[in-house]
Formats: C-alpha cells, sequence, structure tokens
C-alpha cells in the first residue's frame, strides 16, 4: 500500500528548536521522519502543544527545521532560494481551523477562490468567474456563492471555500491544519466525505492534523501519532483500534466516548500532565504517565522500530511479549 515510488514529500530527522526565556530552548519536533504518499492521508493526532502545527508549518516552508530535510519528489526543500521556494509552494497548499481569519473580509467569493491563481498568474481576469464556477462546483457549492463575501456564509461553507481555494492550483498535497475542528460534528463529516470524494478524482496527498483520534481513524490512511514532539507510532489507519501499540495510542483510544457503551464500561484518562517541551525527559517521553514504565524507560529513549508492514513504535516494550515481561521486571 505505502509503495516508496508514491513518496511526494519526506521528511528525515526533522527537529524544530525555538530558543525561550532564560537561555533556554524548546522543543517542538524531536527527529520527525514521515512520508506523505500519492492519493493518501497521513493523520497527524496529538494532544495540544505536542507540535503538529510546527510540523506542518516546516512542511509548507513557513519555518525552517533546526536540523534534519525534507524532500519534495527527492529534492531537498529546507536548501531551496526564496524563487524556489515561491515556486513550490504551488504543489502544497493549506486549509486552516478558521478560514475567516485567512481571508480578506472585503472580497467576494470570486476574488478569494481565484486570487492564488492570479498571483501565479495562471489566470486572466476574464477568466475568473468561469474558474469560480469550477471550484465552487467542486466542492459542492451554488455557482451563485461566488458573489458572495465571507461572513454571509456558515463556518463549513466557509471551509469549503478554503478547500477550493487551496485547491484552485492542482496542488499534489493539501495540508489540513485543524480544518474541521472549529465545525460541529454532521459538518465536519460532510467536510471529511467531500475530501475523501476529491481526494479519489485528484490522488492528492493529504496530511490531516487533529487531535481526534476517532475522527482522524475513519479515514487516514496511515496515522502518525504525535507526543511532546516525538512521533510515538506509525499505523495503517485501518488498524489502529486492533493493533495499537503504544501505550499512548491505547490511553487515546482508551479515552474514547461511544453512546454504544456498555455501561460497566469506564472511560479512561490518561494520569498527569505531559513535561514541559522545555525539560525534555532523558527517557521516553511518555514515561511519567505510563502504567507499563519501568526504569529502562526513565533513562534511555526508545527508537521508532518497525513491528510489521506500515506499522512503527518507539516503546522498549512494544511487542505485547515484552510488556508482559516488564509487567513482571
Ligand atoms: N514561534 C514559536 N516560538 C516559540 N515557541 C513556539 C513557537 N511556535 C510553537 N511553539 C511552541 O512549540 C510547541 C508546539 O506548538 P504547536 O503549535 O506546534 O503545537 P500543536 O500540536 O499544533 O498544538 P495545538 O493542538 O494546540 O494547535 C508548543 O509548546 C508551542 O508553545
Ligand atoms: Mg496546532
Amino acid at each position: 500500500m505505502f509503495h516508496e515510488d508514491k513518496i511526494i514529500l519526506q521528511t528525515r530527522h526533522v527537529v524544530k528548536k525555538f530558543p525561550a526565556s532564560k537561555g533556554r530552548t524548546l522543543t517542538a519536533c524531536d527527529d520527525i521522519s514521515l512520508n506523505v504518499y500519492k492519493g493518501m492521508t497521513l493523520g497527524i493526532v496529538g494532544e495540544s502543544g505536542c507540535g503538529k502545527s510546527t510540523f506542518v508549518r516546516m512542511l509548507m516552508q513557513l519555518e525552517s527545521p533546526t536540523s534534519g530535510e525534507i524532500f519534495y519528489h527527492g529534492r531537498d526543500i529546507t536548501r531551496q532560494s526564496k524563487k524556489e521556494r515561491h515556486a513550490s509552494r504551488q504543489h502544497m497548499q493549506m486549509v486552516f481551523q478558521d478560514p475567516l481569519a485567512s481571508f480578506n473580509p472585503k472580497m467576494k467569493v470570486v476574488d478569494i477562490l481565484t486570487e492564488p491563481l492570479q498571483n501565479f498568474g495562471r489566470l486572466e481576469k476574464k477568466d475568473k468567474e468561469a474558474k469560480a464556477a469550477e471550484l465552487l462546483e467542486l466542492v459542492e457549492l451554488p455557482a451563485d456563492f461566488m458573489y458572495r463575501y465571507p461572513h454571509s456564509m456558515s463556518g463549513g461553507q466557509r471551509q469549503r471555500i478554503g478547500i477550493a481555494r487551496a485547491l484552485s492550483i492542482e496542488p499534489e498535497i493539501l495540508v489540513c491544519d485543524e480544518a474541521t475542528s472549529a465545525l460541529d460534528v454532521s459538518v465536519q463529516k460532510t467536510i471529511i466525505e467531500l475530501l475523501v470524494r476529491i481526494q479519489r478524482k485528484q490522488q492528492i496527498g493529504i496530511a490531516f492534523i487533529c487531535h481526534d483520534i476517532a475522527l482522524i481513524r475513519s479515514f487516514a490512511h496511515q496515522i502518525a501519532v504525535m507526543y511532546l514532539g516525538n512521533i510515538v507510532e506509525v499505523i495503517p489507519g485501518e488498524l489502529v483500534g486492533s493493533e495499537a501499540k503504544h501505550p499512548y495510542t491505547q490511553a487515546l483510544l482508551g479515552a474514547l466516548f461511544s453512546i454504544h457503551m456498555e455501561p460497566s464500561v469506564r472511560i479512561k484518562s490518561i494520569e498527569s500532565e505531559a513535561p514541559s517541551p522545555l525539560n525534555m525527559p532523558k527517557g521516553c517521553p511518555f514515561c511519567n504517565r505510563c502504567p507499563f514504565c519501568k526504569e529502562r524507560c526513565k533513562t534511555e529513549k526508545p527508537a521508532l522500530q518497525s513491528v510489521a508492514s506500515g506499522h512503527m513504535v518507539a516503546c522498549h516494550f512494544a511487542a505485547s511479549s515484552d510488556r508482559r515481561k516488564a509487567e513482571k521486571v
């Protein structure tokens, strides 16, 4: 399923550190190696502050990595000139959580939709309306929406406009940073269904950030679970419910509520707080909250290791037999 020849974007050992007060350093992303594949969705899930947005901002070249490489079709984009960077932005587009904040309130939808194409000199003024109608059809909105202003649409409609605008320049990758988090559940579902339909038709690669593992597992081909700047598990989306091995992934799944739950089933909360990214633990980043933490976990950081095809885990006791052994130690 995840063939090398389908890789569009590849990050290798990407690290992002920010300077903080009193000469300290904040590690937002720590040694991240992930791939975005043609026609597939990479879901990135993790709690607030774990580094998801910082990571995708580096993919979009809005932020430079402190170290590591980002390859677009095998070419390192972290070392591009300004001109090359501008050109390569056409291949990657982003949809944000709050489209209202990213639209000019004085612009009509027709101008919002066609602005990127005009900026890249790919659309003449006289073709604006035809293009806007085509893009509105793509996101299943009526053509007369092109004469509306952003404030006169619902949140879901505005997000469709955000998606249409991002897709207008036919990117190979669409990066969605909490793009549906502000929408109510039913609208969220229709937006995801729309993205899936567009992906099937246009074979775009999607990187979808979200803190809701239940939502992401419903459509992501691959899920990367992020914790305190680290990727702790990468797993095919369809297997996350049955095969997740990292205690943090299991805790995220265990914290899910379902209306169909047996009354006797208790929702498990994750104990204590995540450490500060200003003071990264020496060993496993999850060790202070992990029910299986052993001495080794406190001193030795586990590497992300392959446990099955397309499945990697960063845990010393990832195999359940190993974890049983750990419980006896
Ligand atoms: N420009 C910056 N300067 C300093 N610290 C930053 C900067 N940008 C992000 N951070 C810090 O990096 C860490 C990761 O932030 P990031 O926004 O990537 O998290 P996130 O996973 O997207 O969180 P959320 O789910 O709340 O959006 C946080 O501790 C944040 O405070
Ligand atoms: Mg974020």
